[in-house]
């Protein structure tokens, strides 16, 4: 095959496959999954409706989604065996790494072949999405030396995996968002963790190496990473006054240091998702009282809109979830496992589609080695 020379850094606009599951227009901020628009789907949908339109391709009617509800509820349930390797990592494990190793040990109960059975690849799809928050609340509790707090099979997926994390059911405001934060953050096409999910994806590995793979990308700090950040950022900044922050954010930029939370491969406006948690945190700040932090963040977006929007640098999702998880009392470290646990949904609908039409990913590269080297004895070098 002719192989191009041509290098593109970071494969920006290369496409890599063909996918009918999240379309981004990042010229005019437009985000939709299965052709529906994200706002329409933060207001109307659950977060298991969104899966189920994910993984399946089209909403579900009302005995679809009950089903599909069901049967994810049966699966949140994580054998003690599989959360007793969690009793044997150091407490300061950060729940990424966690993850990863709780989903791989998943995989030690894999059967079947995933590839030749569509309703068995369709199962740990849905078995993954469920079992993921588990693993999350799970390792948070151990870390702190308590107990995991079992699934409530009454309560929906977002409002059960905060129930999980402090074995108290949540303020239903505080469920509500946590809800609509899943869904924004459910599926965003070619990123970097859905990249490597489909590249494990297409060897035919297993879906739980999938998502092992998947979770490690998405942890980085220019990636799902950047919402740990955001918080700890803000908190650097020590005059908060508007000339203040102007000052603080002159200053980054000349230094050439990046401002987590702002800026997107894709998007050139400010990121819908970005738009919408900035509702509900606004609303949530209304009702529990606002803190200087958010306030902050206003003042910042709009320094950075005069000082770099015409280059189209705006808010990315991560800027204002982070402000919305903290009021919720999420903590900091658990900022990028919530993603995950939403992003899961994405990216097994990704495997799902990788496998109807399967080629291995097998880029090239450019050579800048040198070639035909003279072989010298380790006595003589
Ligand atoms: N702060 C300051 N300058 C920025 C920022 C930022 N956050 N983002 C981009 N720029 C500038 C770069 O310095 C560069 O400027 P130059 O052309 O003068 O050299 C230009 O914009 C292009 O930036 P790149 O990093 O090359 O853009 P790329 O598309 O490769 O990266 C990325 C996108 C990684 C998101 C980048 O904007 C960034 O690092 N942002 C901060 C981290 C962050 O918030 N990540 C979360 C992204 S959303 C998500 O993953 C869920």
């Amino acid at each position: 095959m002719a192989q191009s020379s041509t290098l593109v850094p970071g494969l920006a606009g290369i496409p890599c496959a063909k996918s009918a599951i999240g379309f981004i227009d990042g010229s005019v901020g437009k985000l939709q999954y299965r052709g529906y628009p994200i706002e329409v789907l933060a207001e109307e949908c659950a977060f298991e409706e969104v899966v189920f339109l994910l993984q399946r391709g089209e909403l579900p009617s009302a005995t679809e989604l009950e089903e599909f509800r069901a049967e994810m509820i049966r699966e949140r349930e994580v054998s003690f065996r599989a959360l007793d390797v969690f009793e044997r990592l150091p407490e300061r494990t950060h729940p990424m790494t966690a993850l990863t190793i709780g989903v791989s040990t998943l995989g030690g109960y894999h059967e079947g072949d995933h590839v030749e059975d569509l309703e068995l690849r369709r199962g740990i799809a849905l078995r993954l999405v469920a079992k993921v928050p588990t693993l999350v609340a799970a390792w948070h509790r151990i870390r702190q030396g308590k107990r995991p707090v079992s699934p409530r099979a009454d309560l929906g997926h977002a409002e059960n995996f905060l129930y999980m994390l402090e074995g108290e059911r949540p303020d239903p405001m505080a469920a509500h968002v946590a809800e609509v934060a899943l869904v924004l953050h459910a599926e965003h096409s070619m990123n970097a963790s859905t990249f490597a999910a489909r590249v494990t994806g297409s060897t035919l590995a297993d879906p739980y190496a999938v998502v092992s793979s998947a979770i490690g990308a998405l942890s980085g700090r220019l990636h799902g990473g950047a919402n740990e950040r955001v918080l700890a950022m803000l908190r650097t900044i020590p005059d908060r006054s508007p000339e203040g922050v102007r000052r603080w954010a002159e200053d980054r930029l000349a230094r050439r240091d990046k401002i987590m939370g702002f800026g997107h491969r894709v998007y050139k406006v400010k990121d819908p998702r970005a738009n919408i948690l900035q509702g509900l945190a606004s609303g949530l700040f209304a009702k529990l009282g606002r803190t200087p932090i958010y306030d902050l963040a206003v003042e910042l977006e709009g320094q950075m809109e005069k000082l770099v929007g015409h280059k189209g640098i705006y808010p990315n999702v991560d800027f204002y979830s982070g402000i919305v998880y903290e009021k919720l009392g999420i903590p900091v470290d658990l900022f990028t496992p919530v993603f995950a646990v939403s992003r899961v949904s994405g990216w097994l609908a990704h495997l799902l589609e990788q496998l109807e039409d399967n080629r291995i990913f097998r880029p090239s590269q450019v050579w800048v080695g040198e070639s035909d080297r003279a072989f010298v004895a380790l006595a003589d070098r």
